[in-house]
């Protein structure tokens, strides 16, 4: 398992970088699929538009979000939790596409996570000057599963952590296409977004989509 994590890739297989024991990077994984991802992104915000929620201390997030599946997530003044719900409009949040599960469990299995069915799909949109502060993902019911993290568009420094804020982050760029998994040991590491860069891709202009997958209920 460890032996083909490290062989060079081979055919069209994406290059698997083990990054920890319970972290794995699979650089490009999703970027034959970016344009399919993009439409279905332009959809589900067209029934749940992105917005700047509120976090429980009253700041107002730079990073625009939406969420589509079973349980979206949420935060507002009383806290961070998911819901069924999209408090923006009273109604159940957008499907998440069979495709998008598909691939999250896809990644999840190539990083050592087998079985993995998300139930909830959190997406933030960047603009340049955005930043996501070191937090950990905890608002999820148990913690067996992984998270499962996809980027589309303008590359992004991401700080990897320890499980306690104190300890020292590794950074690494996460580019269009690349999956990033988190699970197991690492279920609770910090993490967090550097400021993004200006720069213009080619599919998404001056701004970088992240989709992470969860199973949260
Ligand atoms: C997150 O931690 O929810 C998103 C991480 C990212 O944008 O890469
Ligand atoms: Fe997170």
């Amino acid at each position: 398992m460890m032996d083909d994590l490290f062989a060079p890739p081979a055919g069209d297989e994406p290059h698997a970088e083990r990054l920890a024991a319970g972290t794995v990077l699979l650089h490009g994984m999703a970027a034959p699929l970016a344009a399919t991802l993009l439409d279905d992104i332009r959809a589900i915000a067209a029934q749940a538009p992105f917005r700047h929620m509120v976090t429980p201390g009253g700041y107002r997030m730079g990073v625009a979000t939406t969420s589509c599946g079973e349980l979206g997530w949420v935060s507002d003044p009383h806290g961070y939790r998911y819901s069924r719900l999209d408090p923006g409009s009273g109604q159940p949040w957008p499907a998440m596409p069979d495709s998008w599960r598909q691939l999250a469990g896809d990644a999840a299995a190539r990083a050592g996570f087998a079985g993995f069915v998300a139930d909830a799909c959190l997406i933030n949109r960047y603009e340049p000057g955005c930043k996501l502060s070191l937090h950990q993902d905890k608002d999820e019911r148990d913690f067996s599963a992984p998270i499962v993290s996809v980027s589309l568009g303008l590359p992004a420094v991401f700080e990897l952590g320890g499980l306690k804020r104190s300890e020292r982050c590794a950074r690494l760029t996460l580019r269009h296409g690349d999956i990033l998994v988190w699970g197991g040991p690492d279920r609770l590491r910090y993490h967090g977004v550097l400021p993004l860069a200006g720069g213009e891709h080619p599919l998404l202009g001056a701004c970088r989509i992240n989709l992470t997958f969860r199973r949260a209920g």
